[in-house]
């Protein structure tokens, strides 16, 4: 190996820069090998538009959310949107530019920093014989492959501190307040954070509910004379009659519609079952997953880096990074995404121990 090119595809999330900065460092510094980064995922491997990577533009990033080498959410090559010569748009595998750049660039192995819907497309350049590494990313901690992602702790630590602060200003005010997190598929940043803050429900996409069933935990948190509820809830999460909030299309989305707006819809339906308490929302979005990565993330993401480089160095292509039971291991692109269009999904267990805990715990 001479040379290996990095790129971050789909949302960005807490450690992306802290891997790209391992990664960078180890390849320079142990192995002696160039580093590039194709910039905004994969549109930068099919413009061949890349900067190169060196350990001055990396030092800096240890603790920086976000990537620097920018991403693209919507950029597959294998079914790419280009012109069709009459003005208009039409869909097409362009990936064998890809596969092009990365021969006129001597780029010997790939690294794709991603989450389904990108290492889906790693699999699909892996089965065209390119080196692939993979290095899974979400902060919505969903995949199947690995115990932990990093930014999962970060972000979750973030939507934590956001339910913590509710709590004050709800029981000043003997309020309900709603707390919408990310999480579109799966409930593991608001089960978390619902928990670790102290919230009285937590409405999770595992676990469809229903306002009668809210109302009556905000009643019984009333008679043990905590007439307050602070309401964690997952953005993804269902009305069990199948009644949908404010959603927005997100096409390349498994479940196409984006409930980005379900705590201000629960708060709503709420207050009317509930005339004595004053109900709130608040969608803090976006904000969980930005700014400085916790301790913890700068750890995992050394270790995520760490392990690309060792299987680069091993030959060990076709693979992602995986934490399982605390080892830095790897498992294969074809195992993690199999033949599923959007990878497969680890959700939360409705009977696992999480759950119950939180049941146990009046939750
Ligand atoms: O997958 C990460 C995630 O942050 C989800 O939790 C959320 O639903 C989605 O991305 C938001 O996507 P976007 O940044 O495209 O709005």
């Amino acid at each position: 190996v001479k040379k290996i090119a990095l790129l971050s595809g789909g949302g960005d999330c807490p450690g992306l820069n802290a891997v790209i900065r391992t990664i960078t460092k180890i390849a320079i510094e142990k192995y002696n090998w160039e580093v590039i980064g194709f910039v905004y995922g994969y549109r930068g491997l099919y413009n061949n538009n890349y900067v190169e990577l060196t350990v001055d533009k990396v030092e800096d990033i240890y603790k920086e959310g976000g990537t620097i080498l920018y991403s693209s959410n919507k950029d597959n090559l294998f079914d790419y949107l280009v012109d069709d010569g009459n003005g208009g748009k039409v869909r097409k595998d362009v990936s064998d530019v890809g596969v092009e750049n990365l021969k006129k660039d001597g780029v010997d192995v790939l690294v794709v920093l991603g989450g389904d819907g990108t290492l889906t497309s790693a699999r699909d350049f892996s089965r065209k014989g390119v080196n692939v590494i993979g290095v899974p990313k979400t902060m919505d901690n969903d995949l199947t492959s690995t115990d932990l992602t990093y930014g999962f702790i970060s972000a979750m630590s973030v939507g934590t501190e956001f339910i913590d602060r509710l709590q004050t200003t709800a029981k000043s005010h003997h309020r309900v307040i709603c707390c919408e997190l990310m999480g579109r598929e799966a409930g593991w940043i608001s089960l978390y954070a619902g928990l670790a803050g102290n919230a009285g429900v937590v409405l999770i996409p595992e676990i469809p509910f229903t306002i009668e069933n809210i109302a009556k935990a905000v009643k019984k948190r009333d008679e043990a004379g905590l007439p307050y509820t602070v309401i964690a809830v997952a953005e993804g999460a269902k009305y069990a009659d199948g009644t949908k909030s404010i959603g927005k299309i997100v096409e390349d989305s498994p479940d196409p519609i984006r409930y980005s707006g379900l705590a201000a819809k629960v708060a709503d339906d709420l207050e009317k079952v509930i005339p004595n308490h004053e109900v709130r929302s608040v969608n803090p979005g976006h904000i969980i997953r930005g700014g400085d990565i916790d301790a913890y993330d700068r750890i995992l993401s050394i270790r995520f880096g760490n392990k690309a480089c060792a299987m680069i160095d091993e030959g060990l292509f076709g693979n992602v990074v995986s934490l399982k039971g605390g080892n830095m291991e790897y498992t294969s692109l074809e195992e993690v995404i199999g033949d599923a269009k959007f990878g497969k999904q680890k959700l939360v267990d409705p009977n696992g121990d999480l759950v119950q805990a939180a049941k146990a715990m009046g939750v």
